[in-house]
């Protein structure tokens, strides 16, 4: 198998078709409380691409839905989000909204629920896709005309104010965007982040009082084709922090040694000090051109004192793993758990992605689930028992591909014990390419 092929080979390969199937079958018991949608995405090219000229991060994407209502699976749903390539060659009209920056990309990075809209998310200068509630494209959004340019794959919830914290780029912008959206989905501030080059920001993480900034050494370079961002030590590497509600300028940066986080677990105040813990890639998108290729992704956990100019780091964990993920209700607070996709392989193409680790950040401690040989899993996504309950009870969901049976399950599994044998799983009519995030939708109480 040549390296531009891995990307499109097994469960890589995309899907050919849009299914809609009702009342799914379920195994065990479906939790009366999930009620809710859960939502996924990932890149699904819609004609064949040629391997290579093929980059993961650039598949259109391809959004996956299942409804869990009263103890039932009632629908699985999978859809295409419609740019105008897409929309054309399937016959349907353009779907409205302008195009930012020439950018007309089929958002396939992230799916979120926010102001009782659901809106498919990519980073990098292109808008959000907005769904209807059953994932057909409704248009391109600029947030009612408040969103400058691009946004963000990942952006933050605040649980306790609501609003959503979003670290934006654009190559054609000399800085990042610090952009807070409102709970009306309204963007309510905009700072510019000074940074000294074009870097590619996936993600950003909060404290309940301060934003932090990821400015990392892979950037913005046209040789790279056909994926446009590539590693370069000579950059740095430099991680910065700003006070909610300061101006852009005020921003602390204190340097450190390169490597490259693409997701945060979690962050936190310790008195003057800010908390990171973080899936820390030695290098990524150095070898070959059809996807990231990091590599030894695992936990660490920074300690960054802005006064000082100095970041502590400790290594928690030694085992390859990507997708961390907490209680959406500690993020910006200290969290004792995560949960995060172990991997068989000591890179990041999650090429043997076939292990669930459940953190346990205070006692030292976690729980693996290894699933069986020829099953590959996706992200977990916690949801919560009731909204005041314990901070690992409830349930973590995922999806697993199971290649003797070619077709994919959403496990539902007791987030205390992820070892226990599943609490239920949905049987899905086909399966789930690997993808990237996905996220709980809860119907509105
Ligand atoms: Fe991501």
């Amino acid at each position: 198998m040549t390296e531009t092929s891995v990307y499109l080979a097994g469960n890589f390969a995309p899907v050919a078709e849009e299914v809609t199937a009702t009342n799914l079958p379920v195994r065990g018991r479906l939790p009366e409380e999930l009620s809710g949608r859960y939502l996924r995405i990932g890149p699904n090219p819609l004609v064949p691409p040629d391997p290579a000229a093929y980059h993961w991060f650039l598949g259109d994407g391809m959004v996956h839905g299942i409804r869990l209502r009263a103890g039932k699976a009632e629908w699985y749903r999978n859809r295409w989000v419609r740019n105008q390539a897409i929309a054309e060659a399937r016959g349907e009209p353009d779907p409205p909204g302008e195009v930012h920056g020439g950018m007309d990309f089929s958002a396939n990075t992230n799916v979120i629920g926010h102001g009782g809209r659901t809106l498919a998310l990519v980073e990098a200068g292109a808008r959000p896709i907005e769904l209807s509630w059953d994932l057909e494209t409704v248009r391109r959004s600029d947030f009612q005309g408040t969103l400058p340019n691009g946004f963000t794959a990942h952006p933050k919830l605040d649980p306790v104010t609501g609003e959503l914290h979003a670290c934006a780029y654009y190559w054609g912008l000399p800085h990042l965007q610090y952009l807070v959206v409102g709970t009306d989905g309204l963007v309510v501030s905009n700072e510019a982040i000074p940074v000294p080059g074009s870097p590619m920001v996936h993600d950003m993480s909060i404290t309940g009082t301060r934003a932090v900034f990821y400015d990392q050494p892979v950037t913005f370079d046209l040789s790279s084709a056909p994926f446009p961002y590539s590693w370069n030590p000579d950059y740095g590497n430099r991680i910065g922090v700003l006070p909610f509600g300061a101006p852009g300028s005020e921003v602390v940066w204190v340097e450190m040694e390169p490597s490259y986080v693409f997701h945060p677990l979690n962050a936190y105040d310790e008195g003057e000090t800010v908390v990171v813990d973080v899936v820390r890639h030695d290098r990524i998108f150095d070898r070959g051109a059809a996807g990231p290729y990091g590599s030894n992704p695992a936990l660490w956990r920074w300690t960054i004192d802005p006064a000082a100019g100095k970041v502590h780091t400790e290594q928690l964990d030694d085992r390859p793993s990507e997708f961390p993920r907490v209680d959406e209700r500690v993020v910006g607070r200290r969290h004792r758990y995560g949960w995060s996709v172990g991997l068989a392989a000591g890179d990041s193409s999650l090429y043997g992605a076939d292990t669930l680790l459940k953190h346990d950040l205070v006692a030292g401690t976690s729980q693996a689930r290894t699933f069986p040989a020829g099953v590959g899993i996706g992200e977990a996504v916690f949801v919560p028992r009731s909204p005041i309950s314990a901070e690992d009870d409830g349930w973590v969901l995922l999806l697993a591909y199971d290649a003797a049976r070619d077709t994919s399950d959403l496990f539902v599994l007791d987030a205390a014990d992820v070892t226990a044998e599943p609490v239920a799983t949905v049987e899905l009519p086909q399966r789930v390419p690997e993808g990237f995030h996905g996220n709980w939708v809860a119907d509105a109480p």
